[in-house]
């Protein structure tokens, strides 16, 4: 069934608030989670109310806290996140990033003391929709086996590029570096449905369609083999030893540790694309090359060509002007999650 976008992000908001957060954090935080709903990315957006609002509530997210420059050359920031709430650090975070570049042309920031920030374009197309080239990581828990392993070493680590376009929607690669995100299997297990096969294997290393086994000491793949492996190593390289966060391997984990704070990192670039070409010059080279993308002949069977982010912005439209879709599995929980903090559910459309 479908639900209002407005009032399933104040039913969020509201449930933060009692769970510990500041209004404004609560509302920046709901945003987030109904972006990725909006976009189709369930797995990234209010079916994780019930282990934020829990995170929060047992202290392990500090509300009222700021992303905080603690030292900076002039296109690099290094940027303590003091363990608050994802959303509003990582867009602090990319707002801190996105001003030195326009001053600069380009600037690197890493962040420490994050959580996890759900869906990455929620920086990366925020920032194009500025005008400006965004690229941002984060590293999370192991739950994602290198080439050759037999144990969870990476998380599943995402990976957010965009680019600014003059006419349509930018380019908005927003990827985690698994198959999947694994939260599509938690999501799976709620909604009592099979996962493809290819995304995962069990605690045995065998190849399964059950969420259950997986959730239960099994490992994500890579997407891409040895170089999805090789990606998402680079960015718990560049999250934790560059960055100064815990590492895959001793991050706490987010669906099960609500004793520690996770403290991941972040890594982001922002680059003015206003520094290398003239605004208008760059925009048009933009446009036409995604152009010859979308008028790429398809393939037997296949509609057409898309542009990365295309889909979700076509879902996003969709979600804005009919409700979000939500299951009744999610719905449910939700409902439950609401009454514990003394909240009450919205109905459907
Ligand atoms: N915060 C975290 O720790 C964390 C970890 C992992 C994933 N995530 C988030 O999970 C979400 C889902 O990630 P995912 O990898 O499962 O997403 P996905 O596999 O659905 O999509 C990945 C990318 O591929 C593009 N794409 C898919 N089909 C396409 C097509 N036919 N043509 C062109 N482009 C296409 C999408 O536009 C998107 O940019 C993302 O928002 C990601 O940021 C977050």
């Amino acid at each position: 069934m479908r639900y209002d976008y407005d009032k399933l992000k104040d039913f969020a908001a509201q449930v933060m608030v009692k769970a510990g957060l500041e209004r404004d954090e609560a509302e920046i935080f709901a945003e987030n989670l109904l972006y990725a709903d909006s976009r189709g990315m369930g797995s990234h957006g209010i079916s994780r109310l019930i282990n934020y609002s829990r995170r929060v509530q047992c202290g392990v997210i500090t509300p009222g806290v700021n992303a905080e420059i603690v030292s900076q050359a002039p296109s690099c920031l290094v940027i303590d996140g003091h363990n608050g709430i994802g959303a509003k650090i990582a867009r602090q975070a990319m707002d801190m990033c996105i001003e030195r570049a326009r001053e600069t042309g380009c600037c690197a920031a890493t962040v420490r003391n994050g959580n996890h920030f759900g869906a990455g374009a929620f920086y990366t197309k925020y920032a194009a929709e500025q005008g400006m080239i965004a690229f941002m990581v984060s590293n999370s828990e192991a739950a994602v086996a290198p080439i050759g392993g037999a144990k969870a070493m990476l998380g599943t680590n995402p990976l957010g590029v965009a680019v600014p376009a003059g006419r349509g929607e930018p380019f908005d690669l927003d990827m985690a570096t698994s198959v999947v995100a694994r939260g599509k299997v938690v999501l799976a297990q709620k909604e009592g449905r099979p996962i493809p096969q290819g995304w995962a294997v069990d605690k045995y290393g065998a190849d399964t369609t059950d969420p259950g086994a997986v959730l239960d000491g099994g490992c994500m793949l890579p997407f891409g083999g040895a170089k999805g492996y090789a990606i998402s190593l680079f960015i718990d390289l560049m999250c934790s030893c560059l960055g100064g966060a815990l590492n895959c391997r001793t991050t706490p984990h987010f669906w099960t540790d609500y004793e520690h704070p996770q403290n991941v990192g972040y890594f982001l670039v922002v680059i003015d694309p206003d520094k290398f070409l003239p605004r208008e010059q760059f925009l048009e080279r933009v446009d036409d090359m995604l152009d010859e993308f979308r008028a790429c002949p398809p393939a037997p069977g296949v509609e057409r060509v898309y542009i990365p982010g295309e889909i979700e912005a076509a879902k996003r439209a969709v979600s804005l002007e009919k409700g979000i879709e939500l299951s009744d599995a999610v719905a449910n929980e939700l409902r439950s999650v609401g009454e514990s903090y003394g909240v009450d559910f919205i109905r459907p459309l």
